[in-house]
């Protein structure tokens, strides 16, 4: 892929490999403005699907005009596969920061957690003022340019309410909400859920639900059943410490909006917390 040309961008280098799609910086020739360019390789065996979720992140993800959310451009088939054309973000991703700067107890300072946060339910709100549900928050789709989070990825957002084909649970068990884990149709509140576990793996530098070498079972088992571990939260301000267990009511209806979560972290982090 790397020096071919694809219409008018030229493929410089291969940044990313996600789960499903190849990321790679391109520049458009003439201007030379920077893109991404996300490929998923027409070789896969689940092409055929992973085309479909592709268009319809495209379709989705245009609709979206947030500094928070990726912005997609285009998107079309090639004889590699089929691609979407994405604004280039420079940035890393959140899981990788996550790894290198905190380990279980010593988390992210609570007030640059917070901020980060805050940002993020921002734009979580602006797709669900869309009725558009994300789905699949968690640190490997949030790129932190600067300080500033961006979330890509919209490959299995849906619209509020749709219920996945065939039944099957897709996206990532450590950050799937309950009811999803329960099969219920998709609504926003699982992206609040998520958001809180976000939070709460920023700040705790482990995630709430699930041990390390946990299978699928395992952590989806925890996710619907244990208690929120509340010794990791004992050191934690308290306004935040009763955030986060809002968020993390297993009653997706006893959850805050994400605009009112926004909201308020937004005013926490004004205030120096
Ligand atoms: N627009 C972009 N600019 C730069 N890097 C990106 C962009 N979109 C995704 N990435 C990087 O590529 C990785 C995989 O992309 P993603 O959209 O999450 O694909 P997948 O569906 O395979 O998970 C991300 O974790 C991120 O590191
Ligand atoms: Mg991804």
């Amino acid at each position: 892929m790397i020096g071919q040309r694809i219409g008018i961008y030229r493929i410089e280098e291969q940044v990313a490999q996600g789960g499903t799609a190849t990321v790679y910086r391109a520049l458009q020739e003439g201007g030379g403005a920077e893109l991404a360019f996300k490929l998923v390789e027409r070789a896969r065996p689940d092409y055929a699907e992973q085309r479909a979720r592709l268009r319809h992140e495209a379709s989705l993800s245009l609709r979206a005009n947030h500094p928070g959310i990726v912005r997609t451009y285009s998107s079309g088939e090639i004889e590699e596969g089929c691609y979407a054309v994405q604004e280039f973000l420079h940035g890393r991703p959140l899981h990788r920061i996550l790894r290198e700067r905190t380990s279980p107890g010593q988390g992210l300072p609570v007030a640059e957690a917070l901020a980060i946060a805050a940002d993020l339910a921002e734009a979580v709100a602006h797709l669900h003022g869309l009725e558009i549900v994300h789905a699949d928050l968690k640190p490997p789709n949030v790129m932190l340019c600067g300080t500033r989070p961006v979330i890509c990825d919209l490959g299995l957002a849906v619209l509020e309410g749709e219920v996945r084909p065939h039944g099957a649970l897709m996206g990532s068990p450590s950050y799937m909400a309950p009811e999803i884990a329960a099969h219920a149709p998709i609504r926003r509140p699982a992206d609040v859920w998520a958001l809180g576990v976000i939070l709460f793996e920023m700040l705790a530098g482990a995630r709430p639900f699930g041990l390390r070498g946990d299978g699928p079972h395992e952590i989806l088992k925890a996710v619907r059943e244990a208690p929120l571990p509340k010794a990791w939260l004992k050191d934690w301000p308290a306004e935040v410490r009763a955030s986060i267990e809002r968020l993390l009511e297993r009653n997706p209806l006893a959850r805050p909006r994400a605009a009112a979560v926004a909201a308020e972290w937004r005013a926490w982090v004004r205030a120096g917390g």
